[in-house]
């Protein structure tokens, strides 16, 4: 689906008129391309102790061009901000206004992280419960930290030119130089980022590996997609076979042949397999590990939609959606998890929705559905770590795919805009969500919902 405004915004005339009515300016996003740089320019650390300087440390170790101060850098690709040390709310006017003072010098694409700790009750959206340790800090400590996500959520709000800003949550006990902390800052200044604005990952396990080779963080792993068809699911697994993963592609009898095909195209695994079989889990792990020889990576992709408000809703469209998009996905998971089938370090990444956050007129099943998938990572979390692995879901909000060009052209248009970036995400932007929760760079994220909405409106 092509966003034809989008496109007439980046002429210069377009751009003019765009500014003169006021209205939206969207510009392309920095998308990660192989062989681009991290950040497009120097990146500036601001904030002091022993953790800004383990951030810096992590930066330079990537080559970046790291500063201080802000000197008279024009352009800086990013700004990091780190309040790890934060006690009372006033400690945090010095570093606001610091980076208020050079956000006019972030380059397009450009991005701002906070590194600070959680707070107890996190108000961080559905991303975390509340990690242990974060529920017995002082209130003064508190109300420092929380004031950091509204802070962090503002500027995303005002950020402009395709600008994201991001927040890393460490964990009492976790520091910023560890592993599971630099996986997700990279991920978060790094292109495969684009359309992720406003949000918190907490890292709580200070364990992990970073990935030996960061453009096929998968080499070595089978990864397993279900509803690959088509749309984001067949887009997922382009981008874990990109990343160096061995394949298996799922999908319905009937989407038989668009399966064959990407299958052929990836050199994939083809499985035709109704998720909402009794024995999809066992069947699934049976074909990985008799074609490929195992299964480490399973996305649960697969959903589907029966719109109607409530008051016309009947069981017909009701119970699939359930059946399909949630309770599938239970039973997989029971059986994936039942025996020592997985490798180890197993990874299971689950699409939800920002339907499921926010809810949304016509879709209460859907949004049911959706929500009942972050509330089932978050509980499955501890039996995955049990097993040395994780798993988590990613939240899209509107994405440019056959199912959003189904939608009345006056609602799509508002419904496209109402995001910080002001436009649709691709299916890569959310493949690329799933690829680094499925590496071993996420390896300190369990049981939380990444949103892939470009900092929807609603629902924060
Ligand atoms: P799509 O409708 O284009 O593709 C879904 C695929 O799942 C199809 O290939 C279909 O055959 C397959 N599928 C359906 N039922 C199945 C079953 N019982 N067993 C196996 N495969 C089955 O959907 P799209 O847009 O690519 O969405 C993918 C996922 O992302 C879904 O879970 C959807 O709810 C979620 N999502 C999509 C958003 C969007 O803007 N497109 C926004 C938020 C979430």
């Amino acid at each position: 689906m092509t966003d034809t405004y989008l496109d007439l915004v980046r002429t210069g005339p377009g751009r003019a008129l765009a500014r003169r009515l006021g209205l939206p300016a969207p510009v392309p996003l920095r998308r990660h391309r192989r062989g681009d740089p991290l950040v497009p320019g120097p990146v500036l650390v601001l904030g002091g102790g022993p953790d800004a300087d383990r951030v810096a440390g992590t930066l330079l170790g990537w080559d970046l061009d790291v500063r201080r101060h802000p000197e008279d850098v024009t352009r800086f690709g990013a700004v990091l901000l780190v309040l790890t040390d934060l006690e009372r709310p006033a400690e945090l006017t010095g570093p606001a206004l610091e980076l208020g003072g050079v956000l006019r010098s972030l380059a397009p694409g450009g991005r701002v992280v906070t590194v600070s700790r959680p707070a107890p009750g996190i108000g961080a959206g559905a991303a975390s419960a509340t990690p242990a340790g974060a529920r017995n800090v002082p209130p003064a400590v508190a109300a420092a930290r929380q004031a950091v996500v509204g802070f962090l959520r503002s500027v995303g709000h005002e950020l402009r030119g395709g600008a994201t800003a991001n927040g890393v949550l460490l964990a009492e006990g976790v520091d910023a130089g560890a592993p599971s902390a630099q996986g997700v800052l990279r991920f978060l200044l790094s292109g495969r980022s684009a359309f992720v604005s406003g949000q918190f990952l907490t890292v709580d396990d200070a364990a992990g590996a970073l990935p030996a080779d960061w453009e096929a963080p998968l080499r070595g792993r089978v990864a397993a997609v279900t509803g690959a068809a088509r749309g984001i699911g067949a887009q997922i697994a382009r981008t874990l076979a990109g990343a160096g993963a061995r394949v298996v592609v799922v999908d319905v009898p009937a989407a038989g042949d668009a399966l064959a095909a990407l299958a052929n195209e990836l050199h994939a695994v083809a499985l035709q397999l109704d998720v909402t079989d009794e024995h999809a889990g066992e069947r699934l792990l049976g074909a990985a590990r008799e074609r490929l020889g195992r299964l480490d990576v399973v996305v649960h992709n697969a959903g589907i939609t029966r719109d109607r408000l409530l008051a016309n809703m009947d069981r017909t469209r009701w119970a699939p959606v359930l059946a399909v998009n949630l309770e599938s996905q239970l039973r997989m998971n029971e059986q994936l998890l039942a025996g020592q089938g997985l490798g180890e370090a197993p990874r299971i990444v689950s699409l939800a929705s920002t339907s499921g956050v926010a809810g949304n007129r016509g879709q209460s099943n859907y949004a049911a559905s959706k929500a009942g998938i972050i509330g089932m990572v978050a509980a499955t979390a501890p039996l995955v770590a049990a097993r040395g692995g994780t798993i988590n879901a990613v939240a899209p909000g509107f994405i440019e795919t056959e199912m959003t060009a189904r939608i009345p052209a006056a609602r799509r248009e508002v419904a496209r805009r109402l995001n910080s970036l002001q436009q649709g995400g691709l299916p890569e932007d959310v493949a690329q969500a799933v690829l680094f929760l499925a590496s071993d760079a996420a390896g300190g994220i369990n049981g939380q919902t990444l949103r892939v909405c470009g900092q929807n409106l609603v629902g924060a």
